[in-house]
């Protein structure tokens, strides 16, 4: 999704620009331009394609310049080239904007209307054109983007310069995040703390409708009435460090095996031999949770994965009724919200556009409170949220989410166990639930070793144009994940099914050319797996099985191939078996040469509706 960067300093900010952009490449993009002002001019320069590309142009041609703005744009509006990358200028403005203006189309025919010629196709611009309409008319540039905003309707988080306030970037933001990076003699803005950990830790978060000024000297905060607002100073615990790649030739890769560490911290000090400690949630958390008589989860993507995982558990151990639901189908769906429902939102950026509107929706629809499970501390999911419970993965930036998956099972699993323990589930097995937890980073180290059997497995895939992933029970979510990672980043068509439908419907597609890979639970639904891969046999498919390694099942002869994991127990199982998914997924796509870290198309942090 598009990234901003903006800088008010005393020295020339375009290779500070740059930096920051790289940091945000993990958000996914397809075109990056930067801006500056230099003695009453602007000078900017745009490419289609990677930073490093807008880079080399910028490197051929320099200028120097301590006021800038830049950016990297996900296309919405316009197909990804030149003339639609940002930033946009109008007369004395230029423009970068994250988001979408719903009311585009009426305010650019207005400004047609007035003279106005466009040179893009974008709806960003129309917001640069207002602004200058607004400086042309008197108003100095806060006072022009405060009465440009007023005017929008949609989703945006901007930074605007005009070469008639040299010195100055003025940002907004509505429905996007945007934060204000404090340093010393110098100010700037970005999508995100990663965009500025190179310059500095301190940040200040906006709020929603926050309007910020900023100099080399100074930073003043609005609100939407023009108002002074105060907002604080916080140090970012990120260190540039966390973002390297190391020794891993991806980012993916090195997130799939920070696993163990990351599921360990988000374990610290929360849970112990006798259970999971009080108050995790809160003190006051823990009193709203003992009147949970329901669950609502509601999320996007890996996160909606670790959703449909959480509804096993939470209805099996702690015997809530809960429902799972993609946060873009949820807010305009007339939801029934039983007395009791409690409203849990998962996310690992806690700015996806979907869910954080989902959560508003919440509001008005009679929740007993609101509870987030995300990785970003100061982010907008987890301001609104009643509770939280941190997911401790770190910086995640490979687009195809790993680390952070697994981090919500451990934090939903603790979810899980408090509930349980509440609501009465029997001594002997809540006890071998949390031992079991205690151990899911061992479980998923010894998992991370299958890694070139793994590499052997992948070999049977790289030329095929689909695979079908098969799961039963807890382990249907894990296929659905396994799928998912498969066609992010291999691009080969991927789909899941509970085993038991595949009869219904998918056992057409079965034939020597459809791999179908399963993970098979070592529990009383593997005999009914077991006869479901049978019918894939008779059919000529290829079978490559997960299998836990005590699960019994007998060869697949020449047409397959099982693994044996070590699943660490039918609590923790589905973390345990996401992880040579992730492997396989990966090494796919490093075999047929995609994009591991950047899938086409893809975004990580997705930001707009
Ligand atoms: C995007 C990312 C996915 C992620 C989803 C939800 O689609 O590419 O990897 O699972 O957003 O993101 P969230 O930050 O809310 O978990």
């Amino acid at each position: 999704m598009c990234g901003i960067v903006a800088a008010a300093a005393q020295r020339d900010v375009a290779p500070l620009l740059i930096v920051g952009l790289k940091a945000l490449e993990y958000r996914g993009y397809d075109s990056a331009g930067l801006a500056v002002l230099d003695r009453g001019e602007i000078h900017r320069v745009r490419a289609k394609g990677k930073v490093r590309e807008m880079e080399s142009l910028y490197l051929a041609d320099p200028f120097p310049g301590s006021t800038g703005i830049a950016h990297t744009r996900w296309a919405t509006h316009g197909v990804p080239n030149e003339a639609n990358a940002h930033p946009h200028m109008a007369g004395s403005v230029a423009l970068v904007h994250n988001g979408i203006i719903e009311n585009y189309a009426a305010l650019r025919a207005d400004l047609q209307a007035r003279g106005h010629e466009f040179t893009s196709e974008t709806d960003t611009e129309v917001m640069a054109a207002l602004i200058n309409e607004h400086m042309e008319s008197g108003l100095g540039l806060r006072e022009a983007v405060l009465a440009t905003v007023r005017e929008l309707e949609g989703a945006y988080a901007i930074a605007v310069v005009s070469s008639k306030e040299p010195g100055r970037v003025v940002g907004a933001r509505h429905g996007a995040p945007l934060l204000v990076g404090v340093g010393i003699g110098e100010h700037f803005l970005g999508s995100d703390a990663q965009a500025l950990i190179q310059v500095t830790n301190k940040i200040i978060y906006l709020d929603e409708d926050d309007v910020a000024d900023i100099t080399r000297d100074s930073v003043a905060i609005y609100s939407l009435d023009g108002e002074r607002v105060q907002r604080s100073v916080h140090e970012s615990e990120l260190s540039a460090d966390a973002v390297e790649r190391g020794e891993f030739r991806h980012y993916m890769q090195k997130e799939i095996f920070e696993q163990p560490n990351a599921v360990a911290a988000t374990l610290e000090a929360r849970i112990g031999p006798h259970g999971v400690l009080p108050s995790i949630f809160g003190v006051d958390g823990d009193e709203l949770l003992t009147r949970v008589r329901g669950v609502h989860i509601i999320a996007c993507g890996t996160s909606y994965h670790a959703g449909l995982v959480a509804k096993y558990w939470l209805e099996e151990h702690a015997r809530l009724p809960v429902s799972v639901e993609v946060a873009s189908e949820y807010r305009y769906r007339e939801a029934v919200v039983p007395d009791g429902t409690l409203f849990v939102a998962i996310s690992q950026s806690g700015e996806t556009a979907d869910t954080l509107a989902a959560m508003r929706e919440s509001r008005r629809r009679g929740y007993l409170g609101t509870l987030a499970i995300c990785n970003v501390p100061e982010s907008s999911v987890v301001r609104e949220a009643d509770l939280k419970l941190m997911t401790r993965a770190g910086p995640e930036i490979g687009v195809a989410s790993t680390k952070a998956f697994t981090t919500q099972l451990a934090a939903l699993a603790l979810l899980t166990l408090h509930l349980a323990q509440q609501r009465g589930l029997e001594r002997g097995r809540y006890i071998d639930l949390c031992t079991q937890l205690q151990h899911m980073p061992r479980a998923i180290e010894n998992a991370l070793k299958l890694e070139p059997q793994v590499i052997a497995l992948a070999e049977h895939l790289i030329h095929r144009q689909h695979a079908l992933f098969l799961g039963r029970g807890v382990q249907y979510p894990v296929a659905l994940e396994g799928s998912l990672k498969l066609k992010e980043i291999s691009y080969i068509h991927a789909e899941a099914y509970p085993a038991g439908e595949l009869k219904h419907g998918p056992l057409a597609l079965v034939d020597e050319d459809m791999p179908v890979i399963a993970v098979a639970p070592n529990g009383p639904l593997l005999d009914k797996l077991k006869s479901n891969l049978q019918e894939v046999r008779a059919r000529g498919g290829e079978l490559l099985v997960f299998a836990d390694g005590e699960a019994s099942l007998e060869n697949h002869g020449a047409r397959g191939v099982t693994l044996r994991i070590n699943g660490g127990g039918d609590f923790i199982a589905p973390a345990v078996f996401t992880v040579p998914l992730q492997l396989l997924a990966y090494h796919v796509a490093v075999l047929r040469g995609t994009d591991v870290d950047q899938p086409r198309n893809l975004a990580k942090s997705v930001t707009v509706e």
